[in-house]
């Protein structure tokens, strides 16, 4: 609205601002980047009017944001914490790995996923012998061993597509809750828990890789995970077994053990997928060279 002397009337109500940033970013050539802009901007403004936020209270974020990137390292990742606990991971997933029935569904990703875990045969131990049996409820980057790659192997299914790792029950352990994410957790009542699983990451040529877990059934946190990533069709059965059978012995297992059994179902990839799948292992040789 033009006041006469200066052009437009500009930022007179919180409305105002919200319009005018807006039309700042309606000229964004990317129509992907401008959906994303407009709407962000929409809904952060809107959610900023809707609790009325203090100046005070917008600082604390702005403080609270600064300590999640200064904790940040390779070791720890404080974004995917509040990503993951604040559900925004799981919707994530779920919107963009729609999968057909009877495909393996995906789950959250986490932070302590690394690179450079060991080849391993059929069977082979993922869990090292000097600490079998005393699951800590650590990953190898959060205990006293950070650069072993403790607790992670890469397999290779047989012709018929059977796979057999070997490793020490899973327990359920709290997610790191020393840093704002912690806090948060507390302040809003809720516990940092996440039921025993074990993560896998499962690809096959033509197909589109499933990025998941397996879950233990009789986990009291299934119902309650800290990053609400349990799926139903992702539980299943951890039977124990008093004394080894012929092939546990030929494993080298000498007392009782438990065994899990999970097939993994992969979709073909599409086309389009396929050509990136592609280019990224192209990429990831050109890079191990
Ligand atoms: C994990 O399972 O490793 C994990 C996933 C999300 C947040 C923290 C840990
Ligand atoms: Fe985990």
């Amino acid at each position: 609205m033009p006041d006469g002397q200066n052009g437009p009337r500009r930022n007179k109500t919180e409305d105002d601002i919200t319009a005018e940033v807006l039309a700042r970013f309606s000229g964004t050539q990317d129509p992907r980047l401008r959906e994303i802009m407009l709407s962000l901007i929409s809904h952060l403004h809107a959610f900023v009017k809707e609790v009325k936020l203090t100046e005070a209270e917008w600082f604390q974020a702005i403080e609270i944001l600064t300590e999640a990137g200064k904790m940040c390292s390779d070791k720890r990742q404080e974004f995917i914490l509040f990503s993951d606990t604040l559900g925004v991971s799981m919707v994530v997933d779920l919107l963009d790995h729609r999968k057909p029935d009877g495909a393996t569904e995906s789950t959250v990703f986490g932070p302590f996923h690394r690179l450079g875990a060991p080849d391993m045969p059929m069977g082979g131990n993922i869990a090292h012998s000097d600490r079998t049996g005393t699951p800590n409820g650590l990953y190898d980057a959060q205990d006293a061993h950070p650069d072993d790659l403790h607790m992670r192997g890469k397999f290779r299914s047989d012709a018929e597509g059977r796979y057999l790792i070997r490793t020490v029950l899973p327990v359920n352990y709290p997610i790191p809750s020393d840093g704002p994410v912690g806090r948060m957790l507390k302040a809003t009542g809720r516990h940092p828990w996440r039921p025993a699983h074990i993560h896998f990451v499962v690809s096959a040529d033509g197909y589109e890789p499933v990025t998941t877990h397996i879950f233990d059934r009789t986990d009291e946190y299934l119902q309650s995970d800290a990053v609400f990533a349990v799926k139903d069709t992702l539980i299943c059965d951890f039977t124990k077994h008093e004394k080894p059978d012929a092939e546990a012995s030929r494993l080298g297992i000498t007392g009782p053990y438990y065994t899990a059994e999970f097939d993994f179902h992969l979709t073909p990839a599409t086309s389009a997928q396929a050509t990136i799948m592609d280019a990224q292992q192209r990429l990831a040789a050109l890079g191990a060279r």
